[in-house]
């Protein structure tokens, strides 16, 4: 039958998993990668504590493993993530003000050319609004060296890379109605108006019985898209088991397929043992590699069902 991928690029968009580099060797785990999924996220490998873990000592071994895995079957890379207030290596911890802007900068520089021309899109900065009302920026070490923190690390990875998209990625940026979606919004409509180079939007979309996928999520789709900008569903997994997750991720993939700028999928993670969430089943695949009900509903969502 047809692959995720292959049902995807039908409609022109792409089909993603995260990925961890100690994965590759098993056979099952590669055999669905290579098979169904044609855009590949370190799921781990890229972030700084793993990509810097000493001041200007950059180690990319276990983030190359993936990237060269992937584009030798020709699949395509998202770079995750550039800046991220969680899992900062101690030397970084150490930093504030003048010294830490710099270091920041200098990490970004660092990473993008390393991966020049091989990474499609870079989620430069991760997580930087707060949760709740507010629609303010999330405090943390990088926030309290000044406000043009994120427009001033965009800019470096445009000119360590002209030719990376640039997304900037958060969760719980689904529902229109959410403050925090609307604030997102907002600084990206500022970026735009000023120059400054942001490429696309990354909504996470980890959905599941306590945050189920929005009504509105197609509205905050359009919306960013309204911006000139790319929006990407990048990290998508729906806690739950059958008829009733198969539903949440036909919704996904059915308001996607309704916005022309959204422009690919990516799930965050193959098995339901590969995923993040310490118990559950929120992926495509069982623990033995098998598809779920979840599975054929995106496929059919994808070939317009
Ligand atoms: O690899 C080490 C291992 O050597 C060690 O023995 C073990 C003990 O804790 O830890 C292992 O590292 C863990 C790593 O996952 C690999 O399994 C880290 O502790 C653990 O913190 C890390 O969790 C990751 C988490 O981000 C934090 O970086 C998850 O795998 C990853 O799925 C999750 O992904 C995030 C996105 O980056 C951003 N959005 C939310 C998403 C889910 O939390």
């Amino acid at each position: 039958g047809t692959t995720l991928a292959a049902a995807a690029n039908l409609t022109g968009r792409w089909f993603g998993t995260a990925v961890a580099a100690n994965k590759l060797a098993d056979p099952v785990y590669a055999g669905i990668l290579n098979r169904e999924f044609d855009v590949v996220t370190p799921e781990n490998e890229m972030k700084l504590d793993a990509t810097e873990p000493r001041q200007g000592e950059f180690h990319f071994t276990n983030a190359d493993r993936i990237v060269d895995h992937a584009l030798a079957r020709g699949a395509r890379v998202r770079g995750h993530t550039l800046l991220w207030h969680a899992g900062l290596p101690g030397w970084l911890q150490g930093l504030s003000g003048a010294a830490l802007r710099q270091a920041m900068l200098n990490h970004v520089t660092g990473v993008v050319t390393h991966y020049r021309g091989r990474v499609h899109s870079w989620d430069v900065v991760n997580e930087a609004f707060a949760d709740g009302t507010s629609g303010r920026r999330r405090d943390s070490s990088f926030q309290r060296t000044g406000d043009d923190w994120i427009e001033a690390a965009f800019r470096t990875a445009r000119a360590a890379d002209p030719g990376a998209k640039l997304c900037y990625n958060d969760y719980n940026t689904e529902s229109w109605a959410h403050a925090k979606t609307q604030a997102v919004h907002r600084m990206v409509q500022d970026f735009r108006a000023r120059g400054v180079p942001i490429d696309c939007v990354g909504l996470q979309s980890h959905f599941g019985s306590g945050n189920p996928v929005p009504a509105d999520f197609r509205t905050t789709l359009r919306n960013f898209a309204d911006l000139g900008v790319d929006v990407q569903i990048t990290e998508l997994d729906v806690e739950g088991s059958g008829q009733a997750q198969a539903d949440g991720y036909r919704r996904v993939v059915r308001d996607c397929l309704a916005v022309p700028r959204c422009a690919g999928i990516t799930v965050w993670g193959i098995r339901d043992t590969d995923s993040w969430r310490a118990s559950g089943t929120p992926l495509l695949f069982d623990g033995r590699g098998e598809e779920k009900p979840a599975y054929h509903a995106v496929r059919s969502a994808l070939l317009g069902g």
